[in-house]
């Protein structure tokens, strides 16, 4: 006979199937997060995974890497291009202004879920991962910036990983700021031009920021002595900046100034922002946003401040670190096809009532007894067709081995105490 055996297909490259002690971190701090916005009063939304291909091409810019090199587009059957959306912010504008939330306006919202980059991966940076998303839209007040930072803050103190995560803040100054900025970066880097990498020489003509950002061994050398934004200024956007510093040291929280921190999509004005740490090598960047007040109108909406960050989840889960599950409260072990019946009754109660509970309901009593000492369970309740027919069951408390007949109706007292 030959040998038919069909070939399992493997997971996308950079995609993960997370279980056990790593996906209860990973809910850890989904929870976590959704616990902190409703102390900030964040509404939840929920988005679409893929938009209009120009959704995102139009905010993030053309000539980020994200839009030009990692994007998942493809057309769908009608022939319209579409994309699996690589980050939040665009989608959430979209909808803002699709959905005529204007009227809500100043509008804090949160979200969080999959999204989709093709991107080299390696440890902690995948083709899908997962963001908690948290923005305010249509507030230009500093405090929105300061309400945000603090949030950020206090989710990372609350997962107990505040330690060794810092604050680097930075502005880009508003549009003119920017503006002047970007030409003596341009003029700056075109002295040093055959000195720098293929990519910085490109970007050089394209967009010259983002040379700031660069990785390479060449360019880095150059970046160190490159004109700061400070020198560009205006009064309004120093005077913007001081007043998100000044609510930060109010509200006790550390920062550091980034003087060249950029980030890698081109939407930010004024406020920009990462959450740093040395703890997880090369992806050590775990939360960022900033403030992006130009989006949308960029999406054909009229002038509306705004500013947001994401965090990756699976990097918060990383720095959280395994953790235990759970254990059950009660381990129900029934042997015998009429208490196996009696005693999805016995546990759907006693779920209905708040325990959690086990069914050990495989392989001979040893084996259920087992499954019971490896739930953690605190109690055994063992159902054998001679409790049954006395109305009662026996309940082993797994720690000491001590063990009494109990009615079934009063059980739960038993359980619960
Ligand atoms: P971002 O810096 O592109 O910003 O992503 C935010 C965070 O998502 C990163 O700091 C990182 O923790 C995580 N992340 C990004 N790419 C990956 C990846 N390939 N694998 C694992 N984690 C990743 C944004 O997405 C902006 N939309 C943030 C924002 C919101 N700005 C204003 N509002």
């Amino acid at each position: 006979m030959t040998d038919k055996r069909i070939e399992t297909p493997q997971a996308i490259r950079g995609t993960q199937d997370i279980f056990g002690a790593e996906a209860e971190a990973f809910a850890h701090v989904v929870e976590t997060f959704e616990r902190i916005r409703r102390l900030y009063r964040f509404r939840r939304v929920e988005m679409p995974v893929f938009e209009k291909t120009a959704v995102f091409s139009r905010s993030l810019g053309e000539t980020t890497d994200v839009v030009s090199k990692e994007m998942y587009s493809f057309e769908d059957r009608g022939g319209e291009s579409l994309t699996l959306r690589p980050e939040f912010t665009a989608g959430l504008t979209r909808a803002f202004l699709t959905n005529g939330w204007q009227q809500h306006a100043p509008l804090k919202l949160a979200t969080h879920g999959p999204l989709f980059r093709y991107e080299r991966p390696q440890k902690g940076r995948y083709r899908q991962f997962h963001q908690i998303n948290a923005e305010i839209i249509g507030a230009a007040e500093p405090q929105a910036d300061v309400e945000l930072l603090v949030m950020a803050d206090q989710l990372l103190r609350e997962l107990g990983i505040a330690d060794g995560v810092t604050l680097q803040l930075n502005t880009l100054g508003d549009g003119e700021s920017r503006e002047n900025w970007r030409r003596a970066l341009v003029e700056y880097f075109g002295d040093h031009r055959a000195e720098l990498s293929e990519d910085s020489q490109d970007r050089l003509e394209r967009n010259p920021l983002r040379i700031l950002d660069s990785k390479d061994r060449r360019d880095r050398a150059f970046v160190a002595d490159a004109p700061q934004i400070d020198a560009f200024l205006s009064g309004e956007a120093q005077e913007f900046f001081a007043a998100v510093t000044e609510g930060l040291d109010a509200a006790g929280v550390a920062w550091e100034r980034a003087g060249s921190l950029v980030r890698g999509l081109d939407y930010y004005r004024h406020t920009a922002f990462e959450f740093v740490t040395d703890r997880l090598g090369a992806q050590g960047t775990v939360l960022g946003g900033g403030r992006y007040d130009g989006l949308v109108e960029a999406l054909g909406g009229p002038a509306t401040p705004a500013v947001g960050w994401a965090a990756g989840i699976e990097r918060l889960a990383m720095l959280v670190g395994e953790r235990g599950e759970p254990s059950a409260d009660v381990a129900v072990v029934p042997m015998g096809a009429a208490a196996e019946a009696a005693a999805a009754g016995i546990v759907a109660d006693l779920r209905r009532a708040g325990l959690t509970v086990d069914m050990a309901f495989k392989g001979n009593m040893k084996k259920r007894m087992s499954r019971a000492n490896d739930s953690g369970a605190r109690h055994a309740v063992i159902l054998g067709e001679e409790e049954l027919a006395a109305g009662e069951a026996t309940v082993k408390t797994l720690s000491t081995g001590d063990q009494a007949r109990v009615p079934l109706t009063g059980l739960l007292p038993v359980l619960k105490g």
